[in-house]
């Protein structure tokens, strides 16, 4: 099938007569299922059509998810989690079943548009101390064949997610290369991925350069000059992520793959829950990261040259996934948890602001907060319950809730808690020190949830139905009222 982009992009090439043809690169969102409050996924499809996202990456295959983009149009990557990595790798007839329900089950006529199986994530991650490093090409070469068997095998594509810590350089971006340990492996994944015509797929954080590294200069994290830029031979490098990028060129090139397309499978910037993650800071990174890509410019080791696409991280807030990275962890994304626009962000798809989700539906508009006339003394305890299990971290040093006093703090710990439990009455008790109020107790940039659910019937069709003819019968009514008698 031609994409219309196509024929341009060969004009374009026939006119410049360059070897490198010029794709306009797409911005994509990843899309992170590990929340305690999840939107219908046909909300969240909703969404991403208002705000004309035409690409996401899916970290597993959820069928509910996969469902949900049928018939959408969106275009999809869909991840293979590690854990299913050492089964996949020793059998065929697996694979061959991981496809058949993952992807055949899905691709077709009104079916959604898979374009890409991304293998692990990040399973070179020096973090796994090597567990999964093994697995990922026989992976590949057992999907690959169910692919082929299925009849998939050119359109959709095999990629594997790289943390950036694949590749490292002793100082400047040209000395980049791959992990010694991996620069076995990584000669067979990009000469398979060259000859699958498949892009090397990375993820780049300078929010984590930053808060790993204390005299990390700030403005070279964004996109707005620096004082502190990083002078490689006749390259001058002005942004973290230019610099990180050519690494990866650089590595690339050592291994003889140069040219390999590249796409970045994750980027952004966290809004809460550390020193440096505010939503300012965000909607700056993020923002100046899209203007960067769709200036064209490239890098200066690829220049004209921008990723291919690049998927910003993340649509949503994941309010359950762990802390282990750090608070910040739960708050990376361009929309709260319940498809809220966290600060105005010119994707340059056509919306000059993100648009927010329609017809969410939330729990009845109450929360629990700390019983104001009772004694709080014995409170440590349930906090630490409420907190273990529910997302507190936003009341932590650098967190938006973090100046909210004491009373605050258990009262937040408490409602965090009982959203969680669908406002079920009994996860207010607290042994009598939590009470539920139906006024918002949200301080200023504090919010309060209120929690959202999957579960309920989908009445918004029907309703929007419901609506419809009410309006209908309105304009009869009108219409016979003022029609001349
Ligand atoms: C399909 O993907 C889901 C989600 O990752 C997984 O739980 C399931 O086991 C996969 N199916 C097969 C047959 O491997
Ligand atoms: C937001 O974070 C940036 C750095 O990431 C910092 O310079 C700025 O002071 C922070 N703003 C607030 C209001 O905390
Ligand atoms: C509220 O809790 C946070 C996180 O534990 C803590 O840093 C802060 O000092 C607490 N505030 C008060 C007034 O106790």
């Amino acid at each position: 099938m031609l994409e219309p982009r196509f024929s341009g992009v060969l004009y374009l090439w026939l006119l410049c007569g360059t070897v490198v043809p010029m794709v306009e690169s797409a911005i994509g969102v990843n899309w992170g299922t590990i929340s305690s409050h999840r939107l219908k996924p046909t909300t969240v499809v909703d969404l991403l059509r208002e705000n004309k996202i035409s690409k996401v990456k899916l970290f597993e295959a959820d069928s509910d998810v996969l469902r949900a983009l049928m018939g959408s149009g969106i275009q999809v990557m869909v991840g293979i989690p590690n854990e299913m990595l050492p089964l996949l790798s020793s059998s065929p007839s697996a694979a061959d079943l991981w496809v058949r329900q993952n992807v055949s089950a899905y691709v077709g006529r009104g079916g959604a548009d898979i374009r890409y199986v991304a293998v692990g994530n990040e399973p070179f991650l020096s973090g796994y101390n090597g567990q999964y490093q093994n697995l990922v090409m026989p992976v590949i070469l057992n999907i690959q064949q169910s692919l082929v068997k299925a009849n998939l095998g050119g359109y959709v594509k095999l990629v594997v997610p790289c943390n950036a810590d694949a590749y490292q350089s002793s100082a400047l971006p040209s000395q980049g290369a791959f992990r010694p340990e991996l620069t076995q492996i990584m000669t067979q994944l990009v000469q398979f991925l060259n000859s699958n015509g498949s892009p090397f797929v990375v993820n780049i954080y300078p929010f984590l350069s930053l808060y790993d590294n204390k005299d990390f200069p700030q403005e070279y994290a964004f996109f707005e000059g620096t004082t502190h830029a990083v002078q490689d031979g006749s390259n001058v490098y002005t942004n973290a992520f230019d610099g990180n990028y050519d690494t990866l060129v650089a590595a690339l090139i050592k291994l003889g793959y140069g040219q390999m397309p590249i796409v970045i499978g994750e980027i952004g910037w966290p809004s809460d829950g550390a020193i440096g993650a505010n939503t300012t800071a965000a909607k700056v990174f993020n923002q100046g990261f899209i203007n960067h890509v769709a200036s064209n410019k490239g890098t200066p080791l690829r220049p004209n040259a921008p990723p291919m696409d690049a998927y910003l991280f993340s649509l949503f807030d994941e309010g359950a996934k762990s802390t282990l990275p750090g608070n910040f962890e739960r708050h990376w994304g361009i929309f709260s948890f319940d498809g809220q626009a966290k600060y105005p962000l010119n994707l340059l798809l056509g919306n000059k602001e993100l648009k927010n989700a329609r017809n969410v539906e939330y729990l009845p508009s109450r929360w629990c907060v700390a019983n104001p006339s009772s004694d709080l003394t014995n409170v440590v305890n349930h906090m630490r319950l409420a907190c273990s299990v529910a997302d507190c971290t936003t009341l932590n040093y650098g967190g938006s809730c973090n100046e909210i006093g004491e009373k605050g703090n258990v009262s937040y710990a408490f409602n965090s808690y009982y959203q969680l439990q669908m406002q079920d009455s009994r996860s207010c008790e607290f042994d009598g020190l939590g009470i539920v109020t139906f006024l918002d107790p949200s301080i200023g940039d504090c919010r309060f949830l209120v929690g959202v659910t999957d579960k309920g019937t989908d009445s918004s069709s029907s309703q929007t139905t419901y609506q419809w003819w009410i309006l209908l019968l309105v304009l009869i009514l009108h219409g016979i009222f003022l029609l001349p008698m």
